[in-house]
């Protein structure tokens, strides 16, 4: 038997396989972040995963992308609290992932009174999606000391939030160049206050957001997600693995429930130099590692083997498989992805996908 199919402790939880669920954006919410009725049957369709880790989630109405579904609302905890009871009556365990967009955010989609802000005036470059197509980052101001304890508190009321929606944890995206990530790396963050200059200060505003989310959780319920070596969103640092090194020896010290690390994303296989990058900072880490990008069930099998990684988290096979794990288990093919239902729309593409078992996706209607 494969080793993904090794039963896992992660903090209080005990996982049944080593299979976990990425966090994907599916952007089937409303304009307003409630996420749609059928993310029901989405997720507890998936809940034979070792964890799900939902899709980006705002915790404020203004740094969200389009139709991302947000946890700073009593109708969005709403149909969370029905999403999680869904996959706890299948035996699944769902950590919520938190977000905000930062820079990576277009003027159309702020609400009335609120710029498109970031640690620093530095324009991202490149374009995000908006409910108008791709369009182009409008470029930020600098966030206030008060922007930012104000975004702080945020995180912190959504921590409580996803608590009260009946979430198992929370995992904090400091990954793919949003904001904490912008906050993190000096190619987006060259504030001169306590929040910029040293590594140090850099990880200051992550530090903050995780002090609060584990006087919530405790810390073994919350986890964090990184993409050192990543591009994404224009991401980047002068020294990336000296500013991540200072990053893993803070996380190190928190006893978190995991670190959840990106190796490569779609279309961007990683170059030896990030593979380097990568491994390093994976050695540097003494807790939970969780790897992602670009495995199958084999070479994931082999990088748990190898003892590179305590489990595997799989993204995009997840999209059209919610019988991953079984696949997995059975060799069975895979189902091929639509892609032109990834992103928005409705329960085609989405909660539709067909189980090897036939199990029947409800025709539930939003
Ligand atoms: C459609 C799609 C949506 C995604 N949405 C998110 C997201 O909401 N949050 C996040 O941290 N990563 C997101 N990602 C990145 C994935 O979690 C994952 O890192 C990436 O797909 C690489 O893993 P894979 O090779 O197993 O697909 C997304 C990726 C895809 C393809």
């Amino acid at each position: 038997m494969s080793i993904l199919f090794e039963p896992l402790q992660i903090g209080p939880y005990h996982l049944s396989n080593r299979v976990i669920m990425a966090p994907l954006s599916r952007y089937r919410a409303s304009l307003d972040g409630v996420p749609p009725s059928y993310a029901i049957d989405y997720y507890s369709q998936r809940a034979s995963a070792g964890l799900i880790i939902t899709e980006s989630t705002a915790v404020n109405d203004w740094g969200s992308g389009m139709k991302a579904p947000g946890i700073f609302r009593d109708d969005q905890m709403a149909v969370w609290q029905t999403v999680t009871n869904a996959v706890h009556a299948k035996g699944g365990r769902i950590f919520l992932q938190f977000w905000h967009g930062g820079r990576v955010a277009h003027a159309s989609l702020m609400p009335e009174g609120r710029d498109v802000a970031g640690p620093s005036a530095i324009p991202m470059s490149g374009k995000l999606m908006t409910p108008e197509g791709m369009q182009t980052a409008t470029p930020p101001r600098a966030f206030s000391l008060e922007e930012i304890a104000e975004l702080r508190s945020d995180y912190a009321q959504a921590a409580l939030n996803a608590k009260t929606a009946g979430f198992d944890g929370v995992e904090i995206q400091a990954a793919n160049g949003y904001v904490i990530d912008q906050f993190l790396q000096d190619a987006s963050n060259q504030r001169t206050d306590d929040y910029g200059g040293s590594a140090e200060n850099r990880t200051r505003f992550l530090m903050e957001v995780l002090e609060d989310a584990i006087a919530i959780w405790g810390a073994d319920r919350v986890g964090v997600r990184l993409s050192p070596a990543g591009a994404f969103n224009d991401a980047g640092d002068s020294d990336t693995l000296g500013t991540f090194s200072v990053v893993i020896d803070k996380l190190n010290a928190l006893g978190l429930a995991y670190l959840h690390l990106i190796h490569e994303m779609p279309g961007a296989p990683a170059t030896p130099e990030q593979v380097a990058i990568n491994d390093a900072l994976c050695k540097r880490w003494t807790g939970m590692l969780l790897s992602n990008g670009g495995f199958d069930a084999d070479s994931g099998a082999k990088h748990i083997e190898a003892g590179k990684a305590a489990a595997i988290v799989y993204g995009r096979p997840f999209i059209a498989n919610p019988d991953l794990v079984d696949r997995f288990r059975t060799g069975a093919e895979l189902n091929a992805v639509d892609q032109a239902t990834i992103y928005g729309g409705d329960q085609r593409g989405y909660s539709d996908y067909p189980f090897l078992n036939a199990e029947v996706p409800s025709e539930k209607n939003d």
